[in-house]
């Protein structure tokens, strides 16, 4: 962080941000390992692309095997974020749960995006998608919960995410991470279902930590040791 003239502390990203470092060292939450998305993750992936239900709030395409292994294919070439725009996914694993496509680390039950949207405000955007036999287990707090620890450590100022207005299990999991709703956009995209509404949910990269350090306080409060 730099002062400006104006006295401001200037943001500043540490980027670029490369995935080879979590192909080196994934992230290992309590239940699940977060690395970047492979080609040969596609099995897995499709097995959740081509369901109606889990993209029907996503702007992706009800994709066919051929067309999700493109896709993923597509993303597992994203590797890094440098500049405004730049996108990268990462594999939720579920170790222990045999993957689709043979792979012996366990299976990839969902991915995270993570989006730079600006470099110069050190703004960044996050996303997440679960398989439905792997949801209402607490799977997706676990991962994003990640996800935002990352997004914090690269210096993000502010993390966002944006939700169709109708997905109640993702503007449920954007409160439960501590979210703040900051903006409803009315009739902002057209799909075939007709004019949609976006949601805006949104906090501080300091917010974050701050929550990440509270959650750690309670975990070692009096009577817990
Ligand atoms: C959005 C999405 C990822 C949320 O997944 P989810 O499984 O509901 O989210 P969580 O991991 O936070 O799980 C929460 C549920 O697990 C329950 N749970 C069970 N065990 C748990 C545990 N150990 N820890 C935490 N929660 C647990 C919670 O009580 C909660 O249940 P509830 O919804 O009945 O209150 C999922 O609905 C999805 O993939 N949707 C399709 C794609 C999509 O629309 N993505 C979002 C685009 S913006």
């Amino acid at each position: 962080m730099s002062t400006t003239a104006h006295g401001g502390a200037s943001p500043e990203l540490h980027l670029p941000f490369d995935l080879a470092e979590l192909d080196a060292s994934p992230v290992r939450t309590g239940r699940l390992v977060l690395r970047p998305i492979r080609a040969q993750d596609a099995d897995d992936v499709d097995a959740y692309q081509r369901l109606p239900e889990v993209v029907a709030y996503l702007p992706w395409p009800l994709r066919d095997r051929e067309a999700s292994h493109e896709h993923t294919a597509l993303r597992a070439r994203q590797r890094t974020l440098a500049g405004d725009g730049d996108a990268v996914a990462l594999a939720i694993v579920l170790p222990g749960e045999p993957s689709l496509g043979g792979g012996g680390e366990g299976r990839v039950i969902g991915d995270l995006t993570f989006i730079l949207t600006s470099a110069a405000h050190a703004q960044v955007g996050v996303g997440w998608v679960l398989h439905p036999d792997f949801q209402g287990r607490g799977y997706a707090r676990e991962a994003a919960t990640a996800l935002l620890d990352l997004a914090a450590g690269l210096g993000a100022h502010r993390i966002a995410a944006t939700v169709d207005a109708a997905n109640e299990p993702s503007l449920a999991l954007c409160e439960r991470l501590g979210m703040r709703k900051e903006a409803t956009f009315r009739h902002d995209r057209h799909d075939r279902t007709g004019w949609r509404d976006t949601v805006i949910y949104a906090l501080t990269g300091a917010e974050w930590l701050g929550r990440r350090v509270s959650a750690a306080d309670t975990t070692t409060s009096p009577g817990a040791h």
